[in-house]
């Protein structure tokens, strides 16, 4: 695992922008597995940036969201199709039809998660695949659990995620309860995996991912440390350890 820290947020951003943008450069039609939530937003807009500034060129780039809030549309505003759009896609040069966000009103919701895998290996597989991580330890909505799930799945989201983004809706009644999500082997099908978090809040999971030596699905980003090519960039924030953290999943 290769670690990266960045003083601030914005150079955390410009370091995963350079990343993405060097592999759309070598490989005009990779895969691009894309995360939503605070922690990707520096690293749209730099990428927005250069490609009306430097002419950076998505016209043949493919993208598979992680996931989606199961019950919203597409246009609610808190939908990650609306997200995606209103922070990247709407900005640069791709092909609605190269676009993949899980659908959050599909009714046969396990026939449309077999799919949306059939989908990501017909185009070729991930190539380069973003992440955030929940304070939780969570990566994409693969919430701690005592199994976790391997393939695109419907999941129940834990009362930390629900808390965690009642800042995005008007009161935390609102909040989905479910979500789709690709599920951890999907994940660690990626090629290649780029991990991003800043903020003191994700210190302690960051912890987990980079000075525990075990893999436990407490904290689900740990099953990262079973892949042989991941990055992860960290403002100096998220790459404080903490040593108070009084979690049961510290306790060893
Ligand atoms: P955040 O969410 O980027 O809004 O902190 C990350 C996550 O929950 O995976």
């Amino acid at each position: 695992m290769e670690i990266t820290i960045k003083k601030s947020y914005e150079d955390m951003s410009k370091a995963a922008a350079n990343i993405i943008a060097d592999a759309i450069r070598q490989k005009p039609d990779i895969v691009l597995g894309l995360a939503t939530g605070s922690t990707p937003l520096g690293t749209y807009k730099e990428l927005i940036r250069m490609h009306k500034e430097e002419g950076l060129d998505f016209s043949k780039v493919t993208t598979f969201n992680l996931d989606e809030y199961y019950g919203l549309s597409k246009d609610h505003t808190q939908s990650y199709y609306y997200y995606m759009h209103k922070n990247l896609f709407d900005h640069i040069n791709i092909k609605e039809e190269n676009i993949h966000i899980p659908d959050g009103t599909a009714c046969n919701v396990e026939d449309y998660c077999s799919k949306y895998e059939q989908q990501i290996k017909e185009c070729g597989g991930i190539d380069l695949q973003i992440l955030g991580i929940g304070t939780n330890g969570h990566i994409g909505f693969n919430e701690p659990a005592e199994k976790l799930f391997a393939s695109t799945h419907l999941t129940d989201l834990t009362e930390d995620t629900i808390k965690a983004n009642s800042r995005f809706f008007d009161s935390i009644e609102k909040v989905p309860k479910k979500a789709i999500t690709m599920g951890i082997g999907s994940i660690l099908k990626a090629k290649k995996i780029m991990l991003l978090a800043n903020g003191k809040n994700k210190a302690t999971a960051i912890s987990h991912l980079i000075n525990q030596n075990y893999i436990t699905t407490k904290v689900p980003a740990t099953f990262l440390k079973t892949h042989n090519d991941v990055t992860v960039i960290l403002d100096e924030e998220a790459s404080g350890f903490n040593k108070n953290c009084c979690k049961d999943c510290c306790k060893e």
